[in-house]
């Protein structure tokens, strides 16, 4: 099997401070991997940098695409989110003034792909484009469990529904990548129980590969099949929750006594 992602010496600096330094990742499709480490780390750079927010200073970063290994580092996001590519923010981005419903439609009519517009030009006569738009994103909101709420402006929403919005107008792309950045940020332990039910749902159904950064331990140690750790820009170990927890220089840089 290839990697659906590969990530080579990627660096990127910002003036002379390099937030992501001579990075390298490889990652399985269906993976689920934790990307951690202590803030200013450089973890959310590298998600700009893998969906086309920031270019590359430096490295390469491989995507299987269809089958087809293509260098997508430094092209614009929406090329990357055609080729399968999503993304939660670590500040939330909805449209606040836009019902829960809407957020969810706003994001497939903006990130139509190939395979949704066929799906489209396939649909029979009488079964307009509007309809399937709205019966796809009812669905994606019953699958994070907010289609009772689907009239309600978003940002009446708890904090933790916001986040699992976001979630719904990542699904809505259709993606075969997802990237959470700090999805549990704000949730109590019941949300973040519920969400990490959520995630192992989503990635099941939707045959996606899972790239999360978070601070929440429980929660990457409990779901990530494997875990990479980021300390001023470079990657100082990868490995499983049971090897991250017990290397010294990870315990050294973050985790220190809590675990
Ligand atoms: N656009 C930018 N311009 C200049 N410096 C930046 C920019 N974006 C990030 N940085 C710097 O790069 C470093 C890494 O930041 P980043 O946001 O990637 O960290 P992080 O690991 O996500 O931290 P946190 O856990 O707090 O979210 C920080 O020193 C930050 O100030
Ligand atoms: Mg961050």
């Amino acid at each position: 099997m290839e990697p659906v992602l590969e990530v080579k010496n990627l660096t990127k600096n910002f003036g002379g401070l390099c937030a992501v330094s001579n990075v390298s990742m490889e990652i399985m499709p269906g993976e689920l991997i934790g990307l951690i480490g202590p803030n200013g780390a450089g973890k959310t750079t590298l998600f700009n940098l893998l969906t086309g927010v920031y270019e590359p200073s430096e490295g390469l970063i491989e995507m299987d695409v269809d089958g087809k290994k293509r260098q997508i580092g430094g092209l614009k996001p929406y090329k990357i989110t055609d080729y399968g590519v999503a993304r939660t923010f670590q500040n939330i981005r909805l449209f606040k003034s836009m019902t829960v419903l809407e957020n969810v439609q706003v994001a497939m009519q903006r990130n139509i792909r190939y395979g949704t517009m066929t799906a489209i030009l396939r649909l029979p006569k009488f079964y307009s484009e509007e309809r399937w738009v709205r019966e796809k994103a009812e669905e994606y909101l019953k699958e994070v469990g907010l289609y009772g709420k689907r009239h309600e402006l978003a940002t009446n929403l708890p904090y933790g529904e916001q986040r699992r919005l976001e979630i719904a107008r990542a699904l809505a792309i259709q993606p075969k990548i997802l990237y959470l950045d700090e999805p549990a940020a704000g949730m109590n332990p019941q949300e973040t129980a519920d969400l990490t039910n959520l995630i192992h749902k989503i990635r099941e159904k939707y045959h996606l590969t899972v790239i999360l950064i978070e601070h929440d331990m429980s929660l990457v140690m409990n779901i990530c099949e494997r875990i990479y750790v980021l300390d001023y820009g470079k990657m100082i170990a990868n490995g499983t929750p049971e090897e991250i927890k017990n290397n010294e220089f990870v315990i050294k840089a973050y985790l220190g006594e809590e675990i």
